[in-house]
């Protein structure tokens, strides 16, 4: 469907041309000498307002109620003048063909919905509005992304989804094993079969079903576990929780590199902010520090927002209107206006100088709380470095016990974006580890790139569903993803 509102004068350019519309009939309207079928393609928000008469060829379609909501459809006419209010033109039907019908159960209807009702229907939620609008705005912000990063000389790395290190060291691995078969038995569904104990761990006592040596992806990181996943890989397998490590090894190779891939944690967190399969873009400067970091940061999001701003207009507008008032004020905010830049000491200082009564009270060296960055942002976006030591991988400060990291805050989401400066100095990183009580062995190529040529390098990591809910406006990140994997959530 040509995005009649994108064209000079709202399609009134096109008077008189023939054109041929293919979509899904979103509303059907007869009235006693002409039809309303109103026939989107998911290629912008505006549907085709196609008109028909009862001398139309192909009417019988309509009176034999073969076309309803939801069907999909082929019609060739003429773009005339809409005698209507709401575009200035509209498609006079010369031929219709129905490609599909539409069983009277479908689902959605022209009443609204709830975005509760429509994670149900994962299926045929892209059919409405809103996530039509999700999607395409979802995909010019992949396509920023890229074209950010490409056009500031960083090169596209693939890390791997499964991994033997944990970047992050907070247990939210899922663990991938494989089950060989048993001799002799079979299990219908593998999953379902797997025995497991009273808190809802796999029971690695029991006797596992037979599978077909399928990877399967079976919980939380626990010690039990690990024992038992080490088959095929020789060694305990993860779903990966952050490409970081693998884009250090590249960018001490091809300088500046970013990933964009899926990442996956097992937390348990049933919030509106957390899934347990997201994007994750995570640049890695080479020949960097934690100031580069934060400029590529604030570079990255105001290229991406003005992007959107700019190619997603009749998108922004409906999210404006129907999802979140004053989004798009917002994200011209982020354009035009400065960042505010607190360290952490001075983030602890507001708060606790703050009129409001936090659920976890706010002390120096605690972790700030969801509550604690829905307050710092509420006027403003935010990038506040680090006090505490966190983990393995950042760089420590002169002071002994502070590190070079940084997060970067957003009205109504809280942390969109996790960063730091890398530790290239062997001996601290070995210090680090051993303070960890991880194992240095297992992470003996990540240390031979600080033997070899080390460089002074930094990174961060975005969640891009983060990023779709703040540019959209959207409540829950579970509609910022096609699919939300979530815990008790993995339909479709
Ligand atoms: O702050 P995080 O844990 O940082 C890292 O993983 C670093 N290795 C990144 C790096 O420096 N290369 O995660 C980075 C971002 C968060 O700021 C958040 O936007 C997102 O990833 N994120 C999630 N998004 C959705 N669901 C979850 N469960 C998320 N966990 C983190
Ligand atoms: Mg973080």
């Amino acid at each position: 469907i040509v995005d009649i509102k994108a064209e000079p004068d709202d399609g009134l350019n096109k008077l008189g041309e023939t054109v041929v519309v293919r979509g899904w009939v979103r509303t059907l309207r007869v009235q006693s000498n002409v039809t309303f079928i109103e026939v989107n393609d998911g290629s912008c928000l505006s549907n085709m307002q196609c008109v028909m008469s009862y001398d139309t060829e192909g009417y019988d379609q309509v009176e034999n109620g073969v076309i309803s909501t939801g069907a999909s459809v082929w019609i060739q006419g003429t773009i005339v003048a809409s005698q209507g209010s709401k575009q200035k033109v509209e498609l006079k039907v010369d031929k219709l063909v129905t490609i599909g019908k539409s069983d009277t159960s479908f689902p959605i209807q022209k009443k609204r919905v709830s975005r509760e009702f429509l994670r149900t229907k994962a299926h045929l939620r892209p059919r409405t509005n809103t996530f039509g609008a999700v999607s395409r705005v979802r995909n010019a912000l992949a396509f920023a992304t890229h074209k950010f990063f490409q056009e500031n000389g960083f090169i596209w790395l693939s890390s791997p989804i499964i991994t033997a290190s944990d970047c992050e060291g907070a247990g939210e691995q899922f663990c991938v094993t494989t089950l060989l078969p048993n001799s002799g038995e079979s299990a219908e569904s593998p999953v379902s079969a797997i025995p497991t104990t009273k808190d809802g761990l796999i029971d690695w006592s029991r006797k596992m079903p037979s599978v077909n040596s399928q990877f399967l992806v079976c919980g939380r990181l626990n010690t039990t576990a690990m024992r038992m996943s080490d088959d095929f890989f020789g060694k305990p397998a993860f779903l990966t929780v952050s490409g970081q490590l693998n884009a250090e090894t590249y960018a001490t190779a091809l300088s500046d590199v970013y990933t964009f891939g899926p990442t996956f944690r097992a937390e348990n967190s049933n919030t509106s902010r957390h899934l347990a399969e997201f994007w994750m873009i995570e640049p890695e400067l080479a020949f960097a520090d934690l100031e580069d970091d934060m400029a590529c940061a604030t570079a990255y999001l105001q290229y991406v927002v003005q992007h959107i701003l700019e190619n997603c207009k009749e998108d922004m507008d409906f999210f404006n209107t129907w999802i979140e008032k004053g989004i798009i004020n917002r994200l011209r905010d982020v354009v035009e206006k400065n960042f505010v830049q607190l360290t952490y000491t001075e983030a602890v200082e507001l708060l606790r100088n703050s009129k409001r009564t936090f659920e976890f009270p706010v002390t120096w060296g605690c972790d700030l709380q969801s509550e604690h960055e829905r307050y710092i942002t509420e006027e403003a976006f935010v990038l506040y470095e680090y006090q505490e030591i966190k983990a393995f991988y950042m760089r420590q400060n002169d002071d002994g016990k502070t590190v070079a990291a940084m997060d970067m805050l957003v009205p109504r989401v809280g942390e969109l974006i996790g960063g730091s400066q890398r530790e290239e100095r062997l001996p601290y990183l070995e210090q680090r580890l051993d303070d960890l009580k991880l194992n240095k062995e297992s992470y003996w190529w990540y240390l031979d790139l600080r033997r070899y040529g080390s460089v002074p390098h930094a990174g961060f990591g975005l969640g891009f569903e983060r990023l779709v809910q703040f540019a959209t406006g959207l409540d829950n990140i579970r509609d910022a993803i096609p699919f939300p994997r979530a815990p008790g959530s993995a339909e479709f």
